[in-house]
């Protein structure tokens, strides 16, 4: 978001918190329960959805230096990301060539080549596989294509983004988004505190916590909402993305304030989610980055960075550190409020109490997502 779209978006939630008004769509939707119960229909969208696309694993900085690796699972799939030599991220199926163990084990470190645990090959690391052990047992491997299978992998914004398909090609992320995000996350994004659990929640009821603010006044009542104006988000989709701007109560503060001094972080809370499987909050100074991992129709592994800037060179400060773990234990506590009601949710849908959910005219934003979801299981 450039400077003026910036000011604009101020101006539009500015008007609306004056005017005591609602953003309105035209009409209400109603979305089927069974969409998320259904085991048929999740494995649709594991196939169609989360398969098929980037999806967000990790920061840059985890990452950072030629021999740094992560381990991870996308959607899944057992993978290594690691930064070769060259300097270049890639991304691999973490999947031995020989007869399938787990390449590398450690959540991350520093690697030249991979020793599998197995029988011990070894993998270069851009993926080539350098040596097998007692070659003579292999007369007719060729090695030159048996190096570990590579997946398509980008890094925006300080961000990585896997996708677990191996020889597709994903739908790139827009320019625009990418631009935004470097604009917003700073040129160091680091993690500086972490929690991860699974809730036995639905994924979609994840999502649908992070992009309507109807729910705030009520939900958030003990935490956050009482600096935040009611039911007044807006929303925009750049590509398959979203981002919604909830304004806070401070906003009509700008009324006496000259443009050139109004700042969006200030006055607001900026919300990303990105398709399909992640999302983030921006704060005044740094920002939460959720992470989902869609396990059944009833389960998601959520993980919750609080991310901040790197200093240019050596250690974060500890009242660095101080603030943003601090920060992150209100997120979190924030966020669990969200995810619990996703388990009560899901607990009632068996019930059939409702055949369909409702959404109202002002959670416009979950209307036209289930739209795009929908749209990609066709
Ligand atoms: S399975 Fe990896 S070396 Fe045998
Ligand atoms: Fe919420």
């Amino acid at each position: 978001m450039n400077r003026d779209e910036q000011i604009e978006v101020l101006a539009a939630s500015l008007a609306l918190a004056q005017e005591n008004r609602r953003p309105l769509d035209e009409a209400e939707a109603l979305v089927p329960v069974a969409d998320y119960v259904d085991p048929a229909r999740f494995e649709r969208e594991l196939e169609r959805v989360f398969r098929r696309a980037l999806n967000l694993v990790t920061l840059s900085s985890q990452v950072a230096d030629p021999g740094a690796f992560v381990t991870a699972e996308v959607v899944g799939a057992p993978t290594l990301i690691a930064r070769g030599e060259d300097g270049r991220l890639r991304a691999f199926l973490n999947v031995c060539r020989h007869r399938g163990a787990t390449v590398e084990l450690r959540p991350h470190g520093r690697c030249r080549r991979f020793v599998c645990p197995y029988h011990g090959w070894t993998y270069d690391n851009d993926g080539r596989l350098h040596r097998v052990r007692h070659p003579e047992g292999f007369p007719t491997l060729q090695a030159e294509a048996h190096g570990l299978v590579e997946l398509p992998c980008t890094e925006a914004a300080g961000l990585v983004f896997v996708c677990p398909t191996p020889g597709i090609t994903p739908e790139p992320l827009p320019q625009a988004l990418i631009e935004e995000l470097e604009g917003m996350l700073g040129p160091r994004p680091t993690a500086f505190a972490a929690t991860a659990r699974t809730w036995k929640a639905n994924w979609k009821l994840i999502v649908e916590g992070s992009v309507e603010s109807y729910h705030f006044r009520v939900a958030h009542k003990d935490t956050i909402a009482p600096f935040f104006t009611d039911t007044q988000s807006t929303h925009e989709r750049i590509g398959h993305h979203i981002r919604s701007v909830l304004p806070k109560r401070s906003i009509t503060s700008l009324a006496d304030v000259p443009r050139d001094q109004w700042h969006l972080r200030d006055h607001t809370h900026v919300v990303y989610s990105l398709h399909p499987n992640a999302m983030i909050l921006l704060q005044r100074s740094h920002f939460d980055l959720i992470r989902m991992q869609p396990l059944a129709a009833d389960a998601t592994h959520i993980e919750i960075l609080t991310v901040g800037q790197a200093p240019d060179a050596g250690e974060p400060s500890a009242a660095a550190r101080a603030f943003l773990e601090k920060n992150h234990a209100i997120s979190v506590r924030t966020l669990d409020e969200d995810f619990v009601l996703g388990e009560q949710i899901q607990r009632g849908l068996h019930t059939s109490a409702n055949t369909h959910f409702r959404f109202g005219r002002f959670e416009g934003a979950l209307t036209d997502w289930h739209r795009q979801i929908d749209a990609l299981l066709k």
